[in-house]
């Protein structure tokens, strides 16, 4: 079984999503001991700018022109990271909420990596995916609480769940597990102790499953 842990946090060992992804992890390996697991932190990767260079890249790659040094250098990392998305049995996902959605790295990588005939396809008409894995877990942490009855209701606030479930159905995932971890940063200590702990044990428990 080989997994792949997506890490949209820059913050280490102070992260929520890290730690109970990592909670997570540490559980399905028990469960699961031949596992193996590629670790892609956005952060770290260096992930290149989708720039002139990698736009040329993209539309010569369609009209079948030759490409530049520059343009081909950008395409084999592209095409480097998306064989890492293909080749996950399952995706493990860490995301901060930042600014009611998720951190700009993680579209940076998405941007990258969400290419024609890499992760999906399309005829002119349709759209269809080309990755068949089975299950991804994403863990959302937020600083604040979205209940519908409080100022912030995620019907009006939260635009970080429905990009990111949207885009793993959309590349080929067939079922988006998701745990949500509210109240780390804002609500008192105890309360954000809580709650983190509360998101430490279901993740636990979820691997189990998995
Ligand atoms: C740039 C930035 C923007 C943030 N925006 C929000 C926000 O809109 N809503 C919210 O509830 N929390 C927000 N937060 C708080 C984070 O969601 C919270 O600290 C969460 O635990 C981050 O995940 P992490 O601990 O894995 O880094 C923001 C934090 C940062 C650094």
């Amino acid at each position: 079984m080989h997994l792949l842990y997506i890490e949209a946090s820059p913050r280490g060992p102070r992260s929520v999503s890290s730690a109970v992804t990592t909670a997570f992890l540490q559980a399905y390996r028990q469960a699961c001991p031949e596992l193996t697991v590629d670790t892609l932190n956005v952060w770290e990767e260096n992930l290149p700018d989708f720039d002139q260079e990698a736009i040329g890249a993209k539309y010569k790659g369609i009209s079948k022109e030759p490409m530049n040094p520059a343009e081909a250098a950008v395409w084999e990392k592209i095409r480097e990271l998306a064989a890492r998305i293909r080749r996950a049995d399952r995706i493990v996902l860490g995301v901060p909420m930042w600014n009611f959605a998720y951190p700009y790295k993680l579209k940076q990588l998405i941007d990258l990596v969400c290419q024609r005939n890499m992760l999906f396809t399309y005829d002119g008409t349709e759209y269809g995916p080309l990755l068949k894995t089975p299950r991804a877990f994403v863990v959302y942490a937020r600083g604040g609480t979205y209940a519908e009855d409080s100022p912030t209701p995620a019907s009006r606030f939260d635009h970080q769940k429905g990009y990111i479930d949207f885009w793993l159905k959309f590349i080929g995932v067939q079922e988006v597990q998701r745990l949500v971890v509210e109240g780390t940063t804002w609500p008192e200590k105890e309360k954000r102790e809580e709650s983190i702990a509360r998101g430490l044990e279901e993740a636990r428990k979820l691997a189990a499953d998995f």
